[in-house]
């Protein structure tokens, strides 16, 4: 757009540095208390080590999602997409104080779920994702950045919504979320509705999810052998799901 200067001017061009840009489209982040790493024994005695996924995984980690969204069942496909958008959002320093959890077993990518915090109080539930069926491993993943945001972010509220009819029953149903008034209340994926859990809420009940859910808890006091296993990640050779 242009309009004619109302004053003379010694210069009628300014010329920007975009590293001037940069902090206008980033904005400041909150420093967030990062994830401390733990594990958790699947029903099939297998141990799963969930840690923060590292920037320089990122590639691997969207090369994979391109191969998952593929998948046209249990709608991996939205759920695919959508989360490639996000790692590259949270690479491209494109999402506000975004988190990214990763589990692992022995190394290889089995569970994934990131969000976001909107402030102190709201964390954004993103999405999760199971990338090996049948050991509850989407429903551990959920539970661990639901734990991450109250018991370590110190947050008031989680906002949630479902794309997926196993979403909806394991999380929606599953921890008896109640949702706030549609369309008042619309969640960013997509405007659908929030499913919320409050603080209270989850002290009061919802914390004993996964050990109903899985038979164990989360386990902070992680061994380094454990830690070093999961050190590099693997994607999986194919698509498992
Ligand atoms: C939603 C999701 C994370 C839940 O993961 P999960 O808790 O590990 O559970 P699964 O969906 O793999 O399995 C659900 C049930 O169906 C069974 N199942 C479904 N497909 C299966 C398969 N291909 N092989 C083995 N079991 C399967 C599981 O054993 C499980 O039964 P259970 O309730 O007795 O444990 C996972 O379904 C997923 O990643 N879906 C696509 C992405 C998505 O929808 N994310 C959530 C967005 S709202």
């Amino acid at each position: 757009m242009f309009l004619d200067p109302p004053e003379k001017v010694s210069q009628t061009q300014i010329t920007l540095d975009v590293r001037e840009i940069e902090p206008l489209l980033q904005g400041p982040s909150m420093a967030i208390k990062p994830w401390p790493g733990a594990t958790i024994t699947l029903k099939d005695g297998r141990i799963m080590y969930i840690r923060e996924a590292k920037l320089e995984e990122a590639p691997m980690m969207m090369d994979y999602m391109k191969k998952v969204m593929e998948s046209d069942h249990d709608f991996y496909d939205i759920v695919g997409a959508r989360v490639y958008s996000e790692i590259l959002g949270w690479y491209r320093k494109r999402l506000k104080d975004p988190y990214t959890l990763v589990g692992l077993i022995d190394g290889q990518w089995a569970g994934f779920a990131n969000g976001r915090l909107f402030n102190e109080d709201i964390n954004i539930s993103l999405h999760s994702m199971a990338l090996i069926r049948g050991g509850r491993i989407g429903a551990i993943m959920y539970y661990t950045k639901a734990y991450y945001a109250f018991e370590i972010l110190g947050n008031e509220e989680w906002w949630a919504t479902y794309e997926s009819y196993n979403g909806w029953h394991r999380w929606g149903l599953g921890m008896a979320q109640p949702s706030y008034p549609w369309p008042e209340y619309q969640h960013e994926l997509g405007g659908a509705k929030v499913y919320y859990v409050t603080k209270k809420y989850w002290d009061s009940t919802v914390k004993n999810y996964v050990r109903q859910m899985v038979g164990s808890d989360l386990v902070f006091n992680v061994p380094p052998d454990i830690v070093k296993r999961n050190e590099i990640m693997r994607v999986p050779e194919e698509v498992l799901v």
